[in-house]
């Protein structure tokens, strides 16, 4: 199974597709989450990424493909992947495409996780309070919202296009969207 998760900052994308990893047995890729590892153990690829993510700019499509293709070389990833937060250009969309030709394995669904900016804003400002995410700043997020505006959600027409976009509400209890994926991707919950 492969999923693109699409959502502007705050959507639920980590939220959901950690739950929907668990339910599928396949692994999620959380490109931020992957790029806050590199930060943290103090790399080169951390320190470059750093100097994006800390603006609310998008990090380089060679350098996010190069790592997603390392990591993705990973036996883990055999059986599928919940993508979170990538592609989220359409360079990046199409190089995952080609990738997944060359493997036989074409995407199953970009499900994309429509919220509105206030409720976004209050998410992020709540978790800032609660842990430290440098990017979680009132500024930042403004950045991260008018990048995802700019550069991810031409995404939406490319999978419309392809006939593999399912957009869900992403308003509600994370039970309640939850829900709402599984419904749309014709899952039984296991709970
Ligand atoms: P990334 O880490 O992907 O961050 P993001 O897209 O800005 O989104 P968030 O992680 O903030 O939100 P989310 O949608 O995962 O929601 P979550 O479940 O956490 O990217 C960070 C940066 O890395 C980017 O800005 C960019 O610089 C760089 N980057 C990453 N990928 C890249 C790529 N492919 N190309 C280039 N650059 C890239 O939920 C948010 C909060 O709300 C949480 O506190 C959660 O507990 C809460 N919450 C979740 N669901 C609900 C709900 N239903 N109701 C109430 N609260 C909820
Ligand atoms: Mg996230």
């Amino acid at each position: 199974m492969l999923v693109v998760f699409i959502g502007p900052p705050g959507a639920g994308k980590g939220t959901q597709s950690f739950r929907l990893a668990r339910q599928l047995g396949v692994p999620q890729l959380s490109t931020g989450d992957l790029f806050r590892r590199e930060i943290q153990q103090g790399s080169d690829t951390g320190r470059l990424a750093a100097e994006f993510i800390d603006r609310g700019k998008l990090v380089p499509d060679s350098i996010v493909m190069e790592m997603v293709s390392h990591a993705l070389a990973s036996p883990e990833f055999r059986q599928g992947c919940l993508f979170d937060g990538f592609p989220r250009t359409l360079v990046q969309a199409a190089s995952l495409d080609s990738m997944l030709q060359g493997q036989g394995t074409p995407l199953d669904v970009a499900l994309e996780l429509a919220v509105d900016r206030d409720e976004l804003t209050r998410r992020m400002l709540a978790r800032a309070t609660r842990e430290h995410r440098s990017d979680d700043t009132p500024e930042t997020i403004r950045e991260r919202f008018d990048v995802y505006y700019r550069q991810t959600t031409p995404l939406l027409k490319y999978y419309r296009e392809q006939g593999l976009l399912s957009s869900v509400d992403g308003l509600g209890t994370p039970d309640e969207v939850f829900e709402r994926i599984l419904a749309c991707m014709s899952l039984q919950s296991k709970r």
